[in-house]
């Protein structure tokens, strides 16, 4: 069976980022059959549909391409204003233009982290609303919600806490039969 190919979309751009850890985590735990490659969503300009009449930029361009190669996209997510930050709606809504558009059917796997209690819990479900648009095949459980995330994680960015090193484990694990059952549905 050839290697699941994931990328990590970061809802933060912040260097001492938890989101940014937690998706390091990831692609640290995942199953042995699975690679992880963060793409970087830091230059996509500012959705505008006049720019979008005439192409899309290379940064979105890109982005849309490398989706589109990959078997799986991990989505690893602050919660702002207990929504989806601006910098990852703003390249959600470039890749989402046209019916060519490369979440169709892409499984995906959302985690949240926040320094508050619960975790990010309520940006999930506003991005599980966009990908529902998007016509996505996200996982729905095990849900990874990192509370307390400023102490969880040591100034070498490596997750102190066992919990939650079980808890997104176990999530890439789901995720990689969620991917291989996606494929089977669309063989059906
Ligand atoms: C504009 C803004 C809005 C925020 N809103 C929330 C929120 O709704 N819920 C929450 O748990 N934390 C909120 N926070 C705190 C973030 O969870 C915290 O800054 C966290 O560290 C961001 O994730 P990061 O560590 O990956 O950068 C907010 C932070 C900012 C800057």
């Amino acid at each position: 069976m050839s290697t699941l190919d994931i990328v990590g979309l970061c809802g933060s751009l912040r260097v001492g980022s938890y989101n940014r850890m937690a998706l390091e985590l990831a692609g640290a735990v995942m199953p042995a059959g699975m690679t992880l490659e963060i793409a970087e969503i830091r230059t996509v300009p500012p959705f505008d549909a006049d720019v979008l009449a005439r192409g899309f930029p290379p940064e979105a361009q890109v982005l849309r391409e490398r989706i589109r190669r990959a078997d799986g996209v991990l989505i690893v997510t602050a919660e702002y204003n207990f929504s989806i930050p601006g910098v990852l709606k703003n390249a959600l809504d470039w890749i989402s233009r046209h019916a060519d558009q490369p979440f169709a059917m892409k499984p995906v796997a959302i985690m949240s982290a926040s320094p508050g209690p619960l975790g990010g819990a309520r940006v999930q479900y506003d991005l599980r609303k966009v990908l529902l648009f998007m016509n996505a095949m996200v996982l729905q459980k095990p849900e990874v919600f990192i509370g307390s995330a400023n102490t969880k994680f040591d100034t070498n960015r490596q997750c102190t806490d066992e919990g939650t090193r079980k808890f997104v484990t176990d999530q890439m694990s789901a995720f990689e039969r969620w991917i291989q059952g996606v494929r089977r549905m669309g063989a059906l």
